[in-house]
């Protein structure tokens, strides 16, 4: 018998993920700045808070930005001193975003970088590697992301990915859309990873979760 339902969701929201003034402000200001209401929901955005905080995040890695809700809950679960850099491809929105990180007292630990994502994270290996890496960007992107983030963490860094359910479209055979396809694919990828121990977080709209274990090494 299912028991997760609206009634809960709420229960978990109000019991911890409750939201302060700012992160408040910032959620009902993005549709108010034009900006489309696609955040992460508020015990979502504890449970990326969580993530960052438990595997010690330095440097984490946001791919879709858009008015900065989840990237303020990120980087308030970042070890001290360290750094959050959020990726958003329409410059609009990280105009927005970086007012929100001023806002919430976190600018100065993020940094949003204007550009397409599969254009940037070449470049971006260097930097890493990375403790913890959240994906949020077009869902057809998700399985190259996953490429990208199994060479770019490092072993006990954790990937989470938003929109693991596709607002129940996995699990709908009438579905065949590419985004939803590429989500398919993306959890089974996650899920049989050798390198990564997965699971989901079933709020919301599903985050997927990963903890990337290493490589073996060649001569163990
Ligand atoms: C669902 S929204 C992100 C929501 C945000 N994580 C939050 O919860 O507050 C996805 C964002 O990713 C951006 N995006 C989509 N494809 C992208 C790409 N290839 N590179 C960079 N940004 C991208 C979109 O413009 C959009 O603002």
């Amino acid at each position: 018998m299912a028991t997760y339902s609206d009634a809960l969701s709420s229960y978990i929201r109000q019991t911890f993920a409750r939201e302060d003034e700012v992160l408040a402000h910032i959620r009902q200001a993005i549709p108010e700045r034009g900006l489309p209401a696609i955040t992460v929901q508020p015990e979502e955005g504890r449970f990326l808070q969580f993530l960052a905080t438990v595997c010690d995040s330095h440097l984490a890695l946001e791919i879709g930005t858009l008015g900065g809700y989840s990237g303020v809950w990120i980087a308030r679960g970042l070890a001290s001193g360290g750094r959050l850099i959020t990726i958003e491809k329409i410059p609009a929105r990280a105009t927005v975003a970086r007012e929100h990180f001023q806002l919430a007292g976190v600018a100065e630990r993020v940094e949003v970088r204007v550009g397409n994502a599969h254009d940037l994270l070449p470049g971006l290996g260097s930097e890493g590697p990375f403790d913890f890496i959240f994906i949020d960007a077009e869902k057809q992107g998700y399985p190259a992301y996953l490429d990208w983030a199994v060479v770019n963490l490092r072993p006990g860094g954790v990937l989470a990915a938003h929109n693991a359910f596709r607002h129940g479209a996995v699990v709908d055979p009438s579905h065949h859309d590419p985004a939803t396809k590429a989500i398919r694919n993306f959890n089974r990828r996650l899920a049989d990873h050798p390198h990564l121990v997965s699971a989901v977080f079933p709020a919301g709209d599903g985050i997927a979760i990963a903890v990337f274990r290493g490589k073996p090494r060649d001569n163990c």
